[in-house]
């Protein structure tokens, strides 16, 4: 890898800016000061220093966002806030992107990372990653309704939702709402509101609490994030 991408992926600066620190003779490689942009470094066993500071190389960035309503899950966007906008510096990068959707009404757990490998497999259609939600529904859900969940729904313009594990965690019969959890394996658009939807209810509150075996750490409040652990990575990155 050259010196220079090399120290602008570690947030060092711009291409540009790291650049010019190299030609200062601010970098050295194996304790030789190197003043060429374009030399190759191996960033697993070489010595890089900064300005007199050993740097450290990590290549994949992954963080668990607790994401809360009313914001999109996208890079940018002219009018709302995304879930980029909660990382500060300095794990803010501009090659992070969230790793699937949530709606803008939806909270909780939102993967953000710059490996699109593991993206890939998480979302891969065949892959049937698990995800669970907590929802908040109008109605009240039924053991009929656990009964059709599980044996797959079919869903509004003719699509089939493959089946899911419905949970009835409560019933309030006088106010006719319900709450529940449902483990789905697949992610079409506005699945869970619209499976809820084909049992003739509606989902007026919805949280992702998981993705694979990752549940959503309950210490993170609604708009911050930590990074994933080295244990949490290994779980999702076999899911
Ligand atoms: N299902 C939905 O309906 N909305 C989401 O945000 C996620 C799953």
């Amino acid at each position: 890898m050259r010196l220079d991408k090399f120290l602008a992926d570690m947030q060092l600066g711009s291409r540009k800016e790291v650049k010019s620190y190299i030609k200062k003779g601010l970098v050295q490689v194996n304790q030789v000061t190197v003043k060429q942009d374009k030399f190759q470094v191996k960033p697993e066993t070489d010595e890089i220093f900064f300005d007199g500071e050993k740097i450290g190389y990590q290549q994949f960035f992954y963080y668990m966002l607790n994401k809360p309503a009313g914001v999109i899950s996208a890079t940018r966007d002219t009018q709302h806030k995304t879930v980029m906008d909660f990382l500060q510096k300095p794990d803010f990068r501009p090659d992070l992107f969230p790793v699937g959707r949530l709606d803008k009404d939806t909270e909780g757990f939102v993967l953000l990372s710059n490996d699109g490998n593991l993206a890939h497999r998480l979302l891969a259609p065949k892959k049937h990653v698990e995800k669970e939600y907590f929802a908040k529904v109008e109605g009240i859900v039924s053991q009929a309704d656990v009964t059709a969940f599980a044996k797959g729904l079919l869903l509004d313009k003719g699509e089939l939702a493959l089946p899911g594990e419905l949970t009835i965690l409560k019933v309030d019969e006088e106010n006719e709402t319900s709450e529940i959890s449902l483990i789905i394996h697949e992610g079409k658009f506005h699945q869970v509101k619209r499976m809820v939807q084909a049992v003739g209810k509606k989902v007026v509150y919805l949280r992702r609490d998981r993705i694979g075996s990752v549940r959503l750490d309950k210490a993170l409040s609604l708009g911050e994030y930590r990074p994933l652990t080295d244990e949490e990575l290994a779980v999702l990155s076999k899911s």
